[in-house]
């Protein structure tokens, strides 16, 4: 096995994300389609790192798609899955020296292509990250009240959804209140979904507890598709990287949690950046094989806890 920083293929409308790159497709019956490929690379502080994390990319299309089809499953949301069979992708796209089909398998989503609703759906259960320091700052999240003497990591008396913008590669999404949402995207899809959100953030937090994993936030993605106004769950959904997990056993609110992301990454460059030598801007460092294999580890042990 070796790791894929970055996909070479004879399709496209190459666009290339933190962590994916995604060409189109040619049409089926029902719409236009993408080739969503999960590289190994890894970002953090919104910089992507040129040393891939192996294996990372295979393990994110797996814990997605588990959580893509549970969610059709329970009748929650549609979801842009087609297919991640590898033999699907056209022989046309594989070129001399370009990506081979046995690199991309395990890696790939066949998604319905939708347009892409710009707003950041977050559902949060538990106080951490930006919603911990805006609650800190003035006692609300995204506008949303909440009682007060609530403790960092502390879990809400209910779940609460908390928007935020998706911004242009380089720029950090903004924290925004549902007014400010409505008036984005409008008020009776925003109220739609609010709910959706929320409901799939429930459903998967009650499978996740039965694995000892709590998820304390996630982001979803929507979209839209021609000839139908109810959105479908788009992009990747309830990973690592889209999500905040602790381990259930250790959950002790009153200061941060061990978490099941990239903590040790995250930490290392800390470090760096104490010590002078990175400024938190691309490009970003190289990483040691120790921190490589512990944050491999690390999303290892979350896709076994959660689909195995
Ligand atoms: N079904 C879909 N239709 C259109 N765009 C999609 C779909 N699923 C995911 N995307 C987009 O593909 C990109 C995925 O790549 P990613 O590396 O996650 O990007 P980012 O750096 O924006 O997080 C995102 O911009 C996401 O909005
Ligand atoms: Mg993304």
């Amino acid at each position: 096995m070796t790791a894929l920083l970055h996909s070479d293929l004879a399709l496209p409308g190459l666009r290339r994300g933190k962590v994916r790159d995604v060409y189109s497709l040619p049409p089926d019956e029902g719409g236009d389609r993408l080739l969503i490929i999960a590289s190994d690379r890894i970002s953090a502080f919104d910089v992507v790192m040129p040393t891939p994390i192996e294996e990372k990319g295979r393990l994110l299309t797996r814990l997605s798609t588990f959580w893509l089809r549970h969610i059709e499953r329970m009748g929650l949301c549609r979801t842009h899955l087609i297919s991640t069979d590898v033999t699907a992708v056209p022989v046309s796209a594989f070129k001399p020296g370009g990506t081979t089909r046995e690199q991309l398998e395990g890696r790939i989503t066949i998604a319905r292509a939708a347009k892409v609703i710009p707003i950041e759906c977050v559902a949060r259960g538990y106080l951490e990250g930006s919603g911990w320091k805006e609650y800190r700052a003035t006692g609300a999240v995204c506008g949303v009240r909440l009682p007060a003497g609530l403790r960092q990591c502390d879990r809400l008396p209910e779940p609460i959804f908390t928007p935020a913008t998706k911004e242009e590669a380089g720029r950090h999404d903004e924290n925004i209140d549902f007014d400010r949402a409505c008036a984005i995207a409008g008020r009776p899809l925003m109220e739609r979904l609010r709910t959706l959100t929320l409901s799939i953030y429930n459903a998967a937090c009650e499978h996740a507890l039965s694995r000892g994993i709590i998820i304390a936030d996630t982001k979803f993605e929507f979209g839209l598709v021609p000839g139908s106004d109810e959105p479908i769950l788009i992009d990747e959904a309830l990973t690592p990287d889209s999500s905040r997990f602790w381990p259930g056993d250790t959950y002790e609110p009153g200061h941060a949690q061990r978490s099941y992301d990239k903590q040790y990454l995250r930490e290392y460059l800390e470090r760096l950046v104490a010590a002078g030598s990175w400024n938190k801007q691309a490009p970003g460092p190289a990483l040691p094989p120790d921190i490589v294999a512990a944050t491999a580890g690390k999303y290892r042990e979350a896709a076994q806890a959660l689909t195995a």
